[in-house]
This record gives structure tokens, sequence and C-alpha cells, in this order.
């Protein structure tokens, strides 16, 4: 088998990317691990940057997401009993973003890849990039049991964290930069309305919590865990009380409860692996990089490596343009890194990273200075939305 780009994992960067290049009329090819079933099992945040929307309008996988997914344009922040809001729009020049599930976003992609019929290899097994210095790499997998080559000019390693496209790559060529925080977040999803119609982050001496949303009637909750908590030692009530016990008073008051309808723990990683490509192999979204969700960055940074890639890919094929090949990399950890940043400040002025007070009082401080100044807020906000993606010429 041949094409121009081999995309290993159909997560979101994946199906991003090659329904991007379909568009443009770049063959590809995608080889998954999983089942779609299993793929679309994944709950993960779902706060999409004006950047991100445009890239799914362009992609024409938007019309949903416009119908169902809700504008915000601010968030609450809360600490010491009190409720700060920020607003997105007012420091930000009119900016604002999208509340609609990763997991929508992956089933839409999904559903218009069925429809145009490019090629996906689910379930694939024993996935293996070679040659990637070289102007003929491949990909050889197994799939029922049969050996399959896939040669390309391009390979996308669009295949997450644990995915095999950096793992590939020789030790010595790679430098990891990595942060584990201490502890998880428990979170959960219930059929209630949410406590707000906007997402909450508090702070708390008894650790952070988060209100976010799906729909009207579809809540998301977290609370920040001990890492060697298990799921089995959360009934719901306890949870319900911890969440009230970490929010202001009226908001504590005001929030409906339910059965959980999922309930589980994810730990928090801060990781960035340099450089983002090995000749003509890519490492794009959470093959690359991974942020805490605090800042609902993850996404979202893949997107814009999925925008850097498409761009460079299209002046490739369109105009012949092979400098920029080489600059994927570089180009890519500028705002990589900017969302890094961004990512550990909110995780560090929002959760409790042990028991002395003082760290308490300096979060607090911190807090209390950003959101009484114009410069504070406008930091918070412009981060928020998302920075700027850089114009490929
Ligand atoms: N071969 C083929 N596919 C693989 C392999 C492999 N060896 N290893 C992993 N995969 C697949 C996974 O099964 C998964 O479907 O690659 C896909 C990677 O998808 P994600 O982990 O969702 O990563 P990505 O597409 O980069 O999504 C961006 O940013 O922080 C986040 O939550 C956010 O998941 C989102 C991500
Ligand atoms: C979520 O809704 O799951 C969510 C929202 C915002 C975050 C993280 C997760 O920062």
């Amino acid at each position: 088998m041949k094409t121009q780009v081999a995309i290993i994992g159909a997560g979101p960067s994946g199906l991003l990317l090659g329904r991007l290049l379909e568009l443009q009329g770049i063959d590809n090819i995608i080889i998954e691990a999983k089942s779609p079933d299993y793929v679309l099992s994944r709950i993960r945040a779902g706060v999409l940057e004006q950047g991100l929307q445009n890239l799914l309008r362009e992609a024409k996988v938007n019309q949903r997401m416009e119908k169902e997914g809700m504008v915000h344009d601010g968030f609450a922040l809360t600490f010491s009993g009190r409720e700060e809001r920020i607003d997105l729009k007012a420091h930000t020049g009119g900016k604002t973003v999208m509340v609609y599930g990763q997991t929508e976003v992956t089933k839409d992609l999904m559903e218009a890849r069925t429809a145009s019929g490019s090629v996906t290899f689910y379930e694939a097994e024993d996935v293996t990039p070679h040659d990637m210095y070289t102007d003929t790499p491949s990909v050889t997998f197994k799939k029922d049991g049969k050996q399959h080559t896939i040669e390309c000019e391009y390979i996308a390693g669009c295949d997450g964290f644990h995915g095999i496209a950096r793992q590939s790559i020789a030790a010595d060529a790679i430098k990891i930069f990595e942060r584990v925080y201490p502890f998880g977040w428990l979170g959960i999803l219930s059929r209630t309305p949410p406590v707000s119609h906007e997402l909450i982050y508090a702070n708390h001496e008894r650790g952070f919590a988060l209100c976010s949303m799906r729909s009207a009637m579809l809540s998301r909750y977290y609370v920040q865990c001990s890492l060697e908590d298990k799921t089995e030692a959360w009934s719901d009530e306890r949870f319900w009380d911890e969440l009230r016990a970490r929010l202001p008073e009226k908001t504590a008051t005001a929030l409906i409860t339910g059965p959980s309808i999922e309930k589980s723990i994810a730990p928090l990683r801060s990781f960035v692996a340099e450089p983002m490509q090995f000749g003509n192999l890519f490492l794009v979204g959470d093959a690359a990089h991974i942020v805490p969700p605090t800042g609902a960055k993850g996404l979202n940074l893949a997107a814009s490596d999925v925008y850097t890639l498409y761009h460079i890919l299209r002046k490739r094929y369109k105009e012949g343009r092979l400098d920029l090949i080489k600059k994927y990399s570089e180009i890519c950890l500028r705002r990589v890194w900017k969302a890094e940043r961004f990512s550990w400040w909110m995780t560090s002025i929002l959760h409790k990273f042990s028991d002395d007070p003082f760290n308490q009082r300096i979060q607090e401080a911190e807090l209390s200075y950003y959101t009484s100044s114009e410069a504070g807020r406008t930091t918070i906000a412009e981060n928020y939305v998302g920075l700027p993606y850089e114009i490929i010429e």
C-alpha cells in the first residue's frame, strides 16, 4: 500500500489532521491500535479555543458543534470564600471559548472520515514506523493476522502519550522535560443541571475543585484527590460532600446532586519531548506533550500542532515548499511551552501541595492580586482563550 502521509493514531489529532489533508486532496491512511468504540469511550475535557473551533470549521465538521456547543465568555475563580469572574470577552477583544466534549469532536471527525471513504485501519497490532530519516519511510502493522506495509512520504505520530512513534526514536536523540504532580483529579459525570452556567475553578484549603459541564443537563465535576485513592473508596455521597466543602457557601447550597454515571481518577503531568520531529516523522499532540488539565489546554495544544503540520504539508504539496518541513518542531515548541507554562501556573495556584498554611496564604494572595488587577485578569484571560497560532508563510 502507498500513501502520502501515514498517520499513527485515530484520536482527535490524527483524525483532524487526516480530515484537513483529505480536503486538500492529500492522500493519507490512519492506523489505530484500538477499536472505534474504545476510542469514543474516553471521556476528556471539552473546552475549545477559537483556533480549534476555526480548524473544525475548515474541516467541515462543525455542524453539531455550532448547534450543541456552549459559548462561554467567562469563568469563575473561587478562593478565600469569595468568587471572582474572569471576563474572557472583555479582556481579549471579544474572544470566547466553546464548551463541547472532546468525545463529540472525535465522533464528528470519525463520521466525516467514514463518509469520505478515506482508509483507516482500526485494531492494528505491532504498529511500527521505519526509515523516518530517509525519503522513503514506511509503517508496518498486523491486522487480522496479516502483515501490512504502508509506504509513504511522511509519518505523523498522533498516537498519544503511550504511543509507539516517540518510543521508536533513539533515547539520545530526544530530550524529555517532565513534572509529575503529587495528586490526581477524581472526576464524575452526572445527569444534573450544572451548578453555574460558567466553569468554576476553586482553590480551597481542602484542595482544588472544578465545576464543569457537558450540556444543560449533564455536569462534570472534579475534586483533587490523593494518587493512592481508589474510586471505590469514593461513594457519590462522599464526593458531593467533599465538592460542597470546597466551594463558597452560595455555590455549595445551589449544587444539585444525583447519581454519578462515570467516576474516574486521572494523574496530572507536565511533559514535553524535544524535538517534535525526526526526519520525516512528526510528533503531534499528546505524543509530544502533556499538560495538567487545569488550563483545559490538552486538546487545544494538539490542535495547534495539527494546524502547523497541516499548513506545512499543504505548502509542501501545493507549492513545492520543502524548506518548511524542517521548521515544524521549532514552530510548535514556541507555543507548546507557553501553554505548558500556563497549565503549570494554573495548577500551582489552585491545588493543595502540602499542609503548610504558608503556601495556602501565598496562593490566596496571588489569586487576589491577579483578579484585582486589570493586567492580571488580562493575562489569565488571554492565555485561557488561547494564544494565537503562528501563521505559516
Ligand atoms: N499504534 C496505533 N495507535 C496507537 C498506538 C499505536 N502503537 N498507541 C496509541 N495509539 C492510539 C490510541 O489508541 C489513541 O486512539 O493513538 C490515539 C491517541 O489519541 P489521544 O491519546 O487522544 O491523543 P491526541 O489525538 O494527541 O489527542 C489530544 O490532548 O490532552 C489531550 O485530552 C486531550 O486526548 C486529548 C489529546
Ligand atoms: C472538563 O469539563 O472536563 C474540564 C473543563 C475544564 C478543565 C478541565 C476539564 O480545565
